[in-house]
Formats: structure tokens, sequence, C-alpha cells
């Protein structure tokens, strides 16, 4: 399957998941719809992907890991409401849409952003999604038909426990807070119309967006148990991705077109901000770019073909206009 077909199904996967997950109105309504714009409003979805692959990678099934996988999205959509607002980039298009405090006003922008960074967690720790999979584990891997309320979650057998959960969990809170991206988008606010400088553009960088990216790739890994020497190689793949990431988003923010981007151009320049080409000109960013690729590409050996499609995914990263 090439490439553009895999992410494409993935992406659906992820998004019926999300779809199913949302269909229930919460009150008041605003804050659920607000939460739903945001959501919906297209996105790759490129760090549930990651989870997904990395977990087919070790062996298992990517629908038995869906709720797992779409929390992180929700961690990312509530980044990118917090990311626009007046306060920090100040940026009035994503996803092709008005931005979230455009539509429903700063505070409840900031209110669903906080919403869909703890959904994330209950998403997460859901004991009905868990208690069944224990289930199904215990009852000496019967099959079993899935009555909650996840229906896209697979009947087969799991090996998913409840000490692994707490791991994920615990990867995924550092990812994102004070450890993470959270420290990453400080350190790029507080950079802002700063002389550019190596060691501070790698910390914004590695945990503004490099962090929930190789969370996302350790989590398919440790949802899989798989041994340490694998979870290496998919951490080392995870933060060269992740750099390469963002570097092409930087390089995007100067020559890519905001029509296919759904965000506007030349935000970058005109926040001064710190980037990649800020610092070393869009020839060198973009020979970083393909060396972090090549080097993650070479860290999953171990995998043989298994990785396959991590590697695409890889390819796929450095070429991206959108
Ligand atoms: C944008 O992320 C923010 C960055 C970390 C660079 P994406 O490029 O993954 O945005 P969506 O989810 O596809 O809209
Ligand atoms: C944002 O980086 C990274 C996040 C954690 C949201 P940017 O500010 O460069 O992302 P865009 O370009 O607005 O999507
Ligand atoms: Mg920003
Ligand atoms: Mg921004
Ligand atoms: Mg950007």
């Amino acid at each position: 399957m090439d490439i553009e077909t895999y992410l494409k199904e993935k992406r659906e996967l992820i998004d019926s998941f999300l779809k199913s997950y949302f269909t229930i109105p919460t009150e008041p309504t605003i804050l659920h719809e607000a939460i739903k714009y945001s959501l919906f409003a297209g996105g790759k979805r490129i760090r549930p992907i990651l989870a997904l692959t990395s977990y087919e990678a070790c062996g298992g099934e990517p629908k038995d890991i869906l709720p797992h996988a779409s929390a992180l999205e929700l961690i990312h959509t509530y980044s990118l409401i917090h990311d626009d607002l007046p306060s920090m980039d100040n940026d009035d298009l994503r996803r092709g849409k008005p931005t979230s405090h455009k539509i429903f006003g700063e505070a409840i922008a900031i209110l669903a952003g906080d919403a869909l960074l703890t959904e994330a967690f209950l998403m997460l720790s859901n004991m009905e999604v868990q208690s069944l999979k224990f289930k199904v584990q215990n009852e000496k891997f019967k099959m079993q038909k899935c009555e909650n309320s996840f229906p896209y979650i697979s009947h087969h057998v799991s090996r998913i426990t409840y000490d692994t959960i707490l791991r994920v969990i615990h990867e995924v809170a550092l990812a994102a807070g004070v450890h993470g991206m959270v420290a990453g988008q400080a350190m790029d606010i507080s950079s802002d119309n700063s002389k550019p400088d190596k060691d501070i553009l790698n910390f914004i960088h590695l945990h503004k967006t490099a962090a929930l990216i190789t969370a996302s790739v350790r989590m398919g890994g440790i949802l899989s148990n798989i041994e340490e020497k694998k979870l290496k190689a998919l951490t080392e793949y995870g933060k060269k991705i992740g750099l390469a990431f963002q570097i092409v988003d930087d390089i995007l923010d100067i020559e890519g077109s905001a029509e296919v981007l759904g965000k506007k151009t030349g935000s970058d320049i005109k926040m001064n901000k710190m980037t990649y080409p800020a610092l070393y000109g869009i020839e060198e960013s973009r020979q970083e770019a393909n060396d972090l690729i090549s080097d993650a590409i070479d860290s999953l050996q171990i995998f043989y073909s298994d990785a396959d499609y991590l590697r695409k995914i890889a390819l796929y990263i450095l070429k991206r206009r959108v």
C-alpha cells in the first residue's frame, strides 16, 4: 500500500473513533461545540497514526489501541488552540478555518483547550475500556463481544494491563507538560525577538514538538510490551522525526502555501520567532531535516521490515507540503 493510502486509512480510523466518542453532547453546548470545531477541522492526525503504526511494527493490531492513540490528538489539538491565542502566536487561521478564539472568543477557546487536555487523560484511563481488555485477558483469551461505548475497539485479544496503562499515562504527562511541550512553548514565547541561539532553539524544538511525537511512537512500543532495545530504537526514531517535523514546519512557514497548509504563512518572521531558518537559513535547515530523517530510518534496523511504514512516515514528514 502506498503511504498516502496508508495514512488516509489510519486517519479515517482515528476520525471514526473520535466522532463516536464526541457524539453525546455535554453541557454547556458552547464548550462541546468549540471542542468539536477544532478537533474535526481537519489535521493530519500524525501523532495518533505514529502510535498505531509503531504498535503495528511491534506485532499489535492497531484497532486495539484507538482510544490511547486518539488521546494524543486531543492533547495536540489543545496545544494548537492555545498556540493560536492572541497572547501566544496570535494566528487567525488554523486547519483552513478561523481559529477557535475568533469564533468562540478567548475564554471559551482557552477552556476548550483545557477540556481537551483533561479529556485525553480520561480517555487514556477509561476503566470501561481497560476492564474489557482485562476481562478478555483473564478469560483465557476468549473472544468477547464488545459492549462498551467504543465500537471501534477490536474484539481481539489484548495484552494491555493496568500497569502498562499507568506507564503510558506517565509518559504522556511527561511529554505534554512542564517537562515537555509546555516547557517548549514557554521557551518559544520567551525567546521572541531574541538573538537566535543554537541551544535555546534545540530546547524549543525538542520540547514543544519532538516530546509529544516521541511519546506517540513510544506508546505503540510500551502498549506492546516490547523489549528495551526496541523501545530505545523507537525513542531515537521519535526524537529525530520530531525534530525534523518542526524544522519542516518552520520551512513551510516561509515557503509553504497557506491554502494547502490551512494556516497563514509568514507568521514566524512577523513575530520574530526563533526558528531553524532564522538561525541557519533555509538550505542548511533543509539539510538538517534530511540528515535527521535518514538517521531516524537507520535507527529502526532492529525491526527489519516490520517497521517499513514507520520508515515511510519519516520520508513523508520530510516531503510534506501540508
Ligand atoms: C502543527 O502540527 C504544530 C506543530 C507542532 C508544528 P501539525 O502539522 O501536526 O498540525 P495538524 O494537526 O496537521 O493541523
Ligand atoms: C507549535 O509550533 C508547537 C505546538 C506545540 C503547538 P508553531 O507555533 O510553529 O506551530 P504552528 O506553525 O502555529 O502550527
Ligand atoms: Mg507557536
Ligand atoms: Mg503557532
Ligand atoms: Mg510553525
